[in-house]
């Protein structure tokens, strides 16, 4: 509301002012690329963080001469010193925020913009009924630690048990796994190493052999398992998942060098 009073009160008193007369009384000087003021971003999104903040902007766009406190434009900042990270990308373009002046309150608006309330707000922000900028992916944080709901150390009793036959599992079994069977250390090292252990029962060699109660049917009376057959429950499969979630993965060493 008040930025709307602001502006009827800045279009009234027309256009002598100069651009820093006109930032004066507001507590941050925003420039912007043009095209955020003519469809209406601003007008949506700078209200809402006046209003959690009681920070007042002026906004323009940007020109030579005009110096505001923070910048949203459509070309990465060419300091090394501000933020380079995209915001959002949207109409074909993508576009940056940083403070160009720093101080506490720039700061707080390029933070803001950057939030995940910030971002939330800019991706409310609709042009016909349709949303118009959105948040750009930022690289990938540090994997969450996996949650896991089994029992760890059922897990590893159960993997030794029903696995260790046939796949190395740890150096108590180190010699006994089959030779052709991978070890779990060396699954874990796939990126789906998760999926591939909870859908094990269907991927080869398991099915002749292996069942999860409550998920696989029972064995075909015409074709018994080959070798005494493995029977899980889910809650068992569960675990056995969490304990190879704490086996290390396989240090594969350097690729082999022929000679
Ligand atoms: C009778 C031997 C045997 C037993 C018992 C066995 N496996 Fe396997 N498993 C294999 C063999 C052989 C392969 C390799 C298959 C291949 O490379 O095609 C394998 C592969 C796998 C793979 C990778 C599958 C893929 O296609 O990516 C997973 C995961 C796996 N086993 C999990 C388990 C779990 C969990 C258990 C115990 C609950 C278990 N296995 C018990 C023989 C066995």
């Amino acid at each position: 509301m008040r930025f709307i009073l602001f502006l009827t009160l800045m279009l009234a008193l027309g256009h002598g002012m100069s651009h820093s007369a006109r930032a004066q009384d507001k507590d941050i000087a925003l420039a912007t690329a043009p095209m955020l003021a003519e469809n209406g971003f601003l007008k949506y999104v700078l209200p809402r963080f006046s209003l959690k903040t009681g920070l007042s902007i002026a906004h323009e766009p940007i020109a030579a001469g005009v110096v505001g406190d923070v910048v949203i434009s459509n070309q990465a900042p060419e300091t090394s010193m501000a933020q380079t990270r995209p915001l959002m990308r949207g109409r074909g373009q993508v576009f940056y925020a940083w403070a160009a002046r720093s101080g506490k309150d720039a700061d707080r608006l390029v933070g803001w913009l950057y939030s995940d309330i910030g971002l939330r707000t800019i991706q409310a922000f609709q042009i016909d009924g349709e949303q118009a900028f959105f948040a750009v992916e930022q690289a990938a944080e540090a994997p969450q630690a996996l949650v896991l709901p089994g029992d760890i150390a059922q897990g590893e009793i159960l993997s030794f048990q029903n696995c260790g036959r046939c796949h190395v599992i740890g150096d108590r079994n180190r010699m006994k796994g089959l030779g052709s069977t991978p070890s779990f250390g060396l699954l874990r090292t796939f990126d789906n190493w998760l999926e591939r252990f909870q859908t094990f029962y269907v991927l080869n060699p398991h099915p002749s052999f292996a069942q999860v109660l409550g998920i696989t049917g029972p064995f075909n009376p015409q074709l018994p398992p080959p070798i005494s057959p493995l029977v899980l429950t889910q809650g068992e499969l569960e675990s056995i998942i969490a304990y190879v979630a704490t086996i290390p993965l396989a240090d594969l060493g350097a690729p082999l060098v022929h000679q």
